[in-house]
Parts: structure tokens; C-alpha cells; sequence
């Protein structure tokens, strides 16, 4: 069964159809980097505006050097201990790569996912194959193979199950930078790998991290992003849910109509049927299951979904774990209620 499925995903991918795959972070949706209309199609599926850049997938060290135009000391340091993995390296282009889905950057975003599945079509096609994650822009994005299926219930897209995705949010997106001074970094998405973890794969280099990103350099992070299909709003004091609902009816309502491109999802009235998103207190299977519950508690009839974030782990484990789940969920949420 699974060896059929395989073949019709290389099938698909070879003829220029954009086909859905695993990967450990999230679902991805992929094409061949040298099929312009195919690459045209993935923007068109995900209604992703032509600013937000994708990221190539490769299967090997050598494929990942073929898009770049230039490989530092650094980038395979960290390519020979992160990878296959969660860490996606932004480098200088090779002049071959499509315009189209680097977004007119001079820059590519480049990553070895760690999936079976994935591996077999990248051994298989044997050409980097392009993929942002398999969801309309702005929404949540897939873990599982029935949340691509459910993004996109109206266009035919082939959905290659893998199970659910270990990691659960996207990878992180390091920026690596010649400069006078010697390599400077810039981590630009949070992800499973933190400028901790980074810091020590690269303990023998000179290195330098920069926080200073020019919003150019970095498109396709906007405020909001990962929307669930009914709102979601994080407080960060424990009340009783039905003591909020006039509260994030009003702020809600507020709101712009969309943000960044982003459409906000708005009440009609104070929710009445709310319900709380408990994760686990492990950062790790809290990471894992954030976007699934997101997904299956909006599903469920509910109006409103709320988190608080005041619980005792968040305030005694302050450690880095926490950081990308935490920049997803504000980007998730239309509202945070200070008080
Ligand atoms: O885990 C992941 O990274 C998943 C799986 C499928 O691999 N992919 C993913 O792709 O999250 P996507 O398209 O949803 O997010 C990629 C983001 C873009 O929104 C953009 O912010 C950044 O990567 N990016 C891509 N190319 C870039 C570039 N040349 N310069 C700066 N940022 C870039
Ligand atoms: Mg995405």
C-alpha cells in the first residue's frame, strides 16, 4: 500500500503537481525547483502572495551546496550535526534557482528533512524540491495527513501519510551572513534548534549573532500566522472562560478585518461555547501537539479557544524550549488579554 502511495507521489511530483509530504516538522507542500509552473501552483493552492519566499528540500549535503553560491565552514558544521533535521540555513543563491521562489531575494533557504518518506522521492527524483508548509496562507499549519486533506478539500492535491509529525511547528530558519568582521547569524524563524544550540555546534568558529533583520530580509513572518479557524486568545491571568467572552467579543471586534494578508477571524456575538487548550507541561510533546489541538478543538463546535499562559512550568522552566511554541502561539492568536 505504501510502496503504491510512494510511487504515485513521484508520479504526481515528476508530471509538475504539487503533491503533499512528511516531514518531521510539518507537512510540506512539494514541486520540483526547476518546474516554474509548478512552483506557480504551490503560491496558487496555498493563496501564498509571491513575497514569501520557500524553502528547497534536499536530500544530501552535495544537493544542499548545488542551490547555494556559497557553502562556509560553517553551514556544514552545522549540516553534519543537524541534519537530516529541523534547521532550515538561508545562504547566498545559486544563480540557477528560480526568482520565483526565493521571492526575488538574492538569498535561498535551504534544508535536509528528516522523514523516510520525504527521503525516498528526494532519492527518487533526484532535484530539490521546493515546499512551504501544506496549508492555506496564514492558517495553521499540518501535522497530520487529514489536516492537509481538510486545507485543501477543494483542490486535488495527493496526500502521501507519513503519520504525525514528531517535531509539530516548523524548523528554524537561520540566517548565515559573510561580513567584514567574519560570519555574523540571524535566527529569523524560532525553531527546535535555539541560538543556544546553534552557540554550541558552533563553539570552535567566530561567530556573531545579529538581531538586526530588515523586514526585506526576512518576508513571510508576519504578526499573524497559524490561525486556527475560530479565534483563538491567549491570557495571561486564569479567569473563569465565560468572564471573558464579553471581553474578547469587544477586542475582536476591533480588529481590522485583515492583517499583513492575513484574514482575522471575527465573532458575531459574545462566544458561548468557549473551551480552554491544555498542553503538556514537557516543552518537547507540548510543541508536538500544539497545531493538532488548535485544529481538532476548533473542529469540535466551539466558538472560542482559549490558553491561559500562567502555568507554574512556564514560570519556574523559563529555558529556551519554550521560545518558538510560545512565537507561534502569539502568531496563532488574534487577542492576548493582559488582564
Ligand atoms: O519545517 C519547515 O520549515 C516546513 C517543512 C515543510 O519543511 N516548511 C515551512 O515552509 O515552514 P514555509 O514556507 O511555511 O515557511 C518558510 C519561511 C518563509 O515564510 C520565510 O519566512 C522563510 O522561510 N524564508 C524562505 N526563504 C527565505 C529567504 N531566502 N530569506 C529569508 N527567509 C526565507
Ligand atoms: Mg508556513
Amino acid at each position: 500500500m505504501f510502496q503504491t502511495d510512494l510511487k504515485r507521489a513521484i508520479n504526481e511530483i515528476s508530471l509538475g503537481k504539487p503533491v503533499a509530504l512528511p516531514t518531521e516538522t510539518v507537512y510540506g507542500l512539494a514541486a520540483r525547483i526547476d518546474q516554474a509552473e509548478a512552483i506557480e501552483s504551490i503560491f496558487k493552492l496555498k493563496q501564498r502572495p509571491f513575497f514569501d519566499p520557500l524553502i528547497v528540500h534536499v536530500g544530501s549535503i552535495e544537493q544542499a551546496r548545488s542551490v547555494v553560491s556559497w557553502w562556509p565552514p560553517e553551514a556544514q558544521e552545522l549540516a553534519e550535526v543537524a541534519w537530516p533535521g529541523p534547521l532550515t540555513m538561508v545562504l547566498p543563491k545559486a544563480s540557477h534557482i528560480n526568482s520565483m521562489i526565493t521571492s526575488g531575494l538574492e538569498s535561498v533557504a535551504v534544508r535536509w528533512p528528516k522523514h523516510p518518506a520525504f527521503q525516498s522521492v528526494l532519492d527518487s527524483i533526484k532535484v530539490p524540491l521546493a515546499a512551504p508548509s501544506a496549508n492555506k496562507f496564514g492558517h495553521t499549519s499540518p501535522t497530520e495527513a487529514s489536516h492537509v486533506h481538510d486545507e485543501f478539500k477543494n483542490d486535488s492535491v495527493f496526500v502521501l501519510d507519513g503519520g504525525p509529525c514528531e517535531i509539530g511547528i516548523e524548523s528554524t530558519v537561520l540566517k548565515i551572513m559573510k561580513t567584514d568582521s567574519g560570519t555574523e547569524l540571524a535566527i529569523l524563524r524560532p525553531g527546535h534548534y535555539s541560538e543556544i544550540d546553534i552557540k554550541k555546534i558552533l563553539s570552535s568558529y567566530k561567530i556573531k549573532f545579529t538581531n538586526v533583520i530588515e523586514a526585506k530580509e526576512s518576508p513571510g513572518q508576519m504578526k499573524h500566522h497559524y490561525m486556527p479557524a475560530i479565534p483563538f486568545v491567549i491570557a495571561l491571568k486564569r479567569k473563569e472562560l465565560d468572564q471573558l467572552s464579553v471581553q474578547i467579543f469587544e477586542n475582536i471586534s476591533s480588529l481590522p478585518a485583515e492583517i499583513d494578508q492575513v484574514k482575522i477571524v471575527k465573532l458575531l456575538a459574545p462566544p458561548k461555547k468557549m473551551t480552554e487548550l491544555i498542553l503538556s507541561t514537557d516543552p518537547r510533546l507540548a510543541t508536538r501537539e500544539f497545531y493538532s489541538k488548535l485544529r481538532k478543538l476548533s473542529d469540535s463546535g466551539y466558538e472560542c479557544i482559549v490558553y491561559f499562559k500562567e502555568s507554574n512550568q512556564i514560570l519556574t522552566e523559563k529555558n529556551d524550549a519554550w521560545d518558538a511554541l510560545y512565537e507561534r502561539m502569539d502568531k496563532a492568536a488574534s487577542l492576548i488579554l493582559k488582564d
